[in-house]
Parts: C-alpha cells; sequence; structure tokens
C-alpha cells in the first residue's frame, strides 16, 4: 500500500541557536507529527538556507542540525515512517535549484515579503552574519522550491508565515511545465495548520501588542527548555501591562501567560481567565500555574529527546539512513529534469 500513499515534505532551518521552540511544534511538528501515517514523508533540516543568516559567523551548523534532529524526534516524529535527514546530504537538492533558477524571474523573487523584511534586518543587525542581504538570500524561495520539487511532493505542511513562499513554489513548478510543455510536477499544496494559526511569543511590540513566538525575537519557550528555564521565561512574560496588583482586572485574550494556559490546559484554563478578569487571581499565581501546565506537557518530549542524547551513533544512523532513501528519491527526479530540459 505504502507505494500508493501521496508524498509530504517538509523542513526547518537550524538558525539561531538551532533549537524549536512551541510555535515551531504548534504550527509545523506537530502537524507533521499528525500527518506520518497518511504519508510517505520527508521531514528535512534545511542547513543550507541557515547560511542566509549564519554564513561568516562561528557557528557550527553540522551541531544545529542535530539539535534540530533531537527536536523532531523528541516530538514524535517516527524514523521508521519519515525520512529525518539534512539538505546538504542531498546535493540533487541544488542541482535542481541552480536549473529552476534560471527560469524563475528576478521579479518574482524581490517581491517576496520575507525577502524585504530580511534584507532590512540583515543590513542592521549585528548577529546577521558578515554578508548582509546575499544573493542567497534572494535566490531562497528557489532553493526552498527545489526542496519540494525535488521529491515530486504533493502537501508541504508549514506554518501561517510560509505560505507566500509555498505560492513561488506552486508558481516556479507550472513554469517548468508551461515551458517544457509536460505536467512533470506536481503543483505542491500548502497545508496550514488552522488550529494554532501563529503562535505568541513571550513579549509584546512597542504598541503592547503580542508578536509571534519567534527565535529572532527572543520570546520562546523551547522544546529542549529544562522545567526552570521555562519558569524563568514565564517569570518574565508579557501580561496585561495595566494589572499590577492581583485585585486588578486582566485581559486574558491579550496576555502571554493566558493563552499559552488555554492552549495547553484546555480543560481547565476558563477559571484562571475567569479570576484574572474580576481580579480575584494574581499573575503570579498564573504564571507559576501556567508554567506547571507546559512542563508536563514537554515530558514526555525531554524523555524521548535524552535517549537519542545518550545514544548519538543511532542518530547518525537515523540521519544516514534517510539521506540514502533522499538521494534514491531526488536522483530519479532528476534523471526526468534532466531528459526533459535535453541536458542529456
Ligand atoms: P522562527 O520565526 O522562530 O525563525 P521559522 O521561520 O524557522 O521560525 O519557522 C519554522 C516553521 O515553524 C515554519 O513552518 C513556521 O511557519 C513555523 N512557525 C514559526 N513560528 C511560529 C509561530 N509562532 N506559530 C506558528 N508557527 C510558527
Ligand atoms: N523556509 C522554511 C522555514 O523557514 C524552511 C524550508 C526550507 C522549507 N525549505 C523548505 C519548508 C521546503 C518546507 C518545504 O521554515
Amino acid at each position: 500500500m505504502s507505494g500508493a500513499k501521496k508524498r509530504l515534505l517538509s523542513g526547518m532551518q537550524p538558525s539561531g541557536n538551532g533549537r524549536l521552540h512551541l510555535g515551531n511544534y504548534e504550527g509545523a511538528l506537530k502537524p507533521w507529527v499528525q500527518l506520518q501515517d497518511q504519508y510517505e514523508m520527508y521531514c528535512f533540516i534545511a542547513d543550507w538556507h541557515a547560511f542566509t543568516t549564519l554564513a561568516g559567523t562561528d557557528v557550527s551548523i553540522a551541531d544545529q542540525s542535530r539539535q534540530v534532529a533531537l527536536d523532531y524526534l523528541s516530538a514524535g516524529l517516527d524514523p521508521e515512517k519519515c525520512a529525518i535527514f539534512r539538505q546538504s546530504d542531498v546535493p540533487q537538492h541544488a542541482e535542481l535549484a541552480i536549473l529552476l533558477g534560471m527560469l524563475t524571474p528576478v521579479s518574482w523573487l524581490e517581491r517576496v515579503p520575507t525577502y524585504k523584511e530580511k534584507r532590512e534586518h540583515l543590513e542592521n543587525y549585528e548577529g546577521g552574519g558578515e554578508v548582509g542581504a546575499s544573493y542567497g538570500l534572494l535566490g531562497y524561495p528557489v532553493l526552498q522550491a527545489a526542496d519540494i520539487l525535488i521529491y515530486r511532493a504533493h502537501a508541504v505542511p508549514v506554518g501561517k508565515d510560509q505560505a507566500a513562499h509555498l505560492e513561488l513554489s506552486r508558481a516556479i513548478a507550472r513554469r517548468f511545465n508551461f515551458l517544457y510543455n509536460t505536467e512533470y510536477f506536481p503543483e505542491p499544496d500548502a497545508v496550514i495548520s488552522e488550529v494554532t494559526g501563529v503562535l505568541p511569543g513571550l513579549d509584546a511590540d512597542e504598541n503592547g501588542k503580542l508578536r509571534k513566538m519567534s527565535k529572532s525575537y527572543h520570546n520562546a519557550i523551547y522544546l529542549s527548555d529544562t522545567p526552570d528555564q521555562v519558569a524563568e521565561r514565564l517569570k518574565n512574560a508579557f501580561t496585561t501591562p495595566s494589572k499590577i496588583r492581583k485585585t486588578d482586572a486582566g485581559i486574558p485574550e491579550g496576555c502571554a501567560v493566558c493563552l499559552l494556559r488555554k492552549l495547553y490546559d484546555p480543560a481547565e484554563y476558563n477559571v484562571q481567565w475567569e479570576e484574572c478578569r474580576n481580579g480575584t487571581r494574581g499573575c503570579v499565581q498564573s504564571k507559576r500555574e501556567t508554567t506547571e501546565v507546559i512542563n508536563t506537557f514537554l515530558e514526555p518530549l525531554r524523555t524521548k529527546r535524552a535517549e537519542y542524547e545518550n545514544d548519538p551513533a543511532e542518530l547518525d544512523r537515523i540521519l544516514a539512513r534517510a539521506a540514502e532513501k533522499a538521494r534514491a528519491t531526488a536522483e530519479e527526479t532528476l534523471r526526468g529534469v534532466r531528459q526533459i530540459m535535453k541536458i542529456v
């Protein structure tokens, strides 16, 4: 039956400190875990992509990629059901990216919102690597399209903020098919998790509004955090600014701690919300309880992570086996592309 399964592919970059957070889990990892029985799955670590922000720094991408692999496994991706591998172990991604780059107009790439944002950010950011906005950053979506199309994947589960990249991957697939009068590449569908949307982080922007949890904002709870780290992060989290004393009324909908409580304690959060609102429960208590709820959620992930951390040879085997499978599938696609483009 497995031959009849549709292919699903997704990935994350080992950028920042290389650790995945609850936002990455809710927006991407959790849906991957839920889908792994239905699809032929490829979940990779986009280590080349991470150089768009890390080129020229002394960060070890190899170490960070291992951390991401541990995050994938701890969240419940099963290496028997899902190929977990590094992009750089499958050079076919690069060959296809070069070819797709030849038929992608620069104007399409300059319009991508994440390019515009990142370009400004990198130009003003001291931790942004030596290079600033590179050719690689502009070409980021071409490499992403290659990551997907090299497996001729049908579905790509990602968070909402990746929708523009996916749209471009579809446009590049269509352009290839049109230019070569073929249906070789299926147009990959974005599978966006609508359950959580975008998970807010622990801080607020200059207008006092919550913003997305992101490793670049330093407002995240990481899957690999210890119980004490979770407590510390929540202690400093944004709540209702006008709630100074316990008896002041809170606004749970605008409070990072209350929103996390709702997500990780759906059965009982409403009592906390009610008491926060009518001034019978203070933020200190709410933070303490939310810490417990999140630590309970993370406990099984910590146990799983420790298993693999204690057996690095097994992690190496998992990555090597998956890369071999990925290379075989990718090479098959590329053989077709070389023929269609009359390279061979
Ligand atoms: P970050 O903003 O921390 O750098 P990435 O851009 O590397 O995260 O995103 C990796 C994946 O996780 C993507 O599929 C993205 O859509 C998803 N994701 C990231 N942050 C969130 C969030 N706060 N809520 C939901 N999904 C998220
Ligand atoms: N751009 C994605 C992110 O930042 C990572 C990524 C690279 C990806 N290639 C991909 C995601 C292919 C899905 C499919 O999260």
